[in-house]
């Protein structure tokens, strides 16, 4: 069903950033769950499902926690540009997400976030050796039964996505709808494309 306000290019961004919103707010699966593309040191594209952890609309931002060792956060801290992907089943609805990602891995936001961080969250970061790391067998992947449920912090990372261009699809019987947002110096530039 063509949803509401898609007539109408401010209505079609608010509620985008309500969607991604609540996925950050775990009530929406497919919203909570978008897929994060990178770039390879060989200029391959690397992508992979993350879970949205916040997101600020006012200042286009989204906040994604991964393990610093992983091979995301090498491939970003050469090149920072990356995309993020969202499809919605249910609504029918895609976005298309551009920006660039900064790591952080101290700092208040990223004490704080582990702070808010779930006990099993935190106890995957204890696994030795890092994410992606070969292993004889998949046991060896499993980070070590208990001891101190923090040991994992310094591989804690926060990731925040700067978003500079969102695209939103709509597929319907209705008629698709494609729009896209971009901000050039700061303002919203937006229009309408063909799906
Ligand atoms: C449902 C789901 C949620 C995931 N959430 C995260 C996440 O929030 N952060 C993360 O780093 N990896 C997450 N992963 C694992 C990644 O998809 C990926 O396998 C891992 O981060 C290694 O990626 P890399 O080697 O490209 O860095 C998730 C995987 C699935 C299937």
């Amino acid at each position: 069903m063509l949803p509401q306000s898609a007539d109408d290019l401010d209505g079609i961004l608010d509620a985008a950033w309500r969607l991604l919103a609540a996925g950050a707010a775990g009530d929406a699966r497919a919203w909570n769950r978008p897929a994060l593309a990178t770039v390879r040191a060989d200029g391959a594209p690397s992508v992979r499902t993350v879970v949205l952890r916040a997101v600020d609309a006012q200042a286009r931002c989204l906040r994604l926690h991964t393990d610093s060792r992983s091979a995301k956060v090498a491939e970003l801290g050469a090149e920072p540009r990356s995309a993020l992907h969202v499809y919605d089943a249910g609504a029918a609805i895609q976005l298309r997400l551009d920006g660039a990602v900064s790591v952080h891995r101290d700092g208040g936001l990223v004490d704080g976030a582990w702070a808010a961080s779930r006990l099993s969250s935190r106890i995957c970061y204890r696994v030795e050796p890092g994410p992606g790391t070969p292993i004889p067998a998949p046991e060896h992947g499993h980070p070590p039964a208990g001891g101190d449920p923090d040991a994992g912090r310094g591989r804690f990372a926060v990731l925040l996505f700067a978003v500079t261009r969102l695209e939103w699809l709509y597929l319907g019987a209705d008629g698709h709808r494609r729009a896209a947002f971009d901000w050039p110096q700061g303002r919203l530039s937006r229009q309408w494309l063909v799906p």
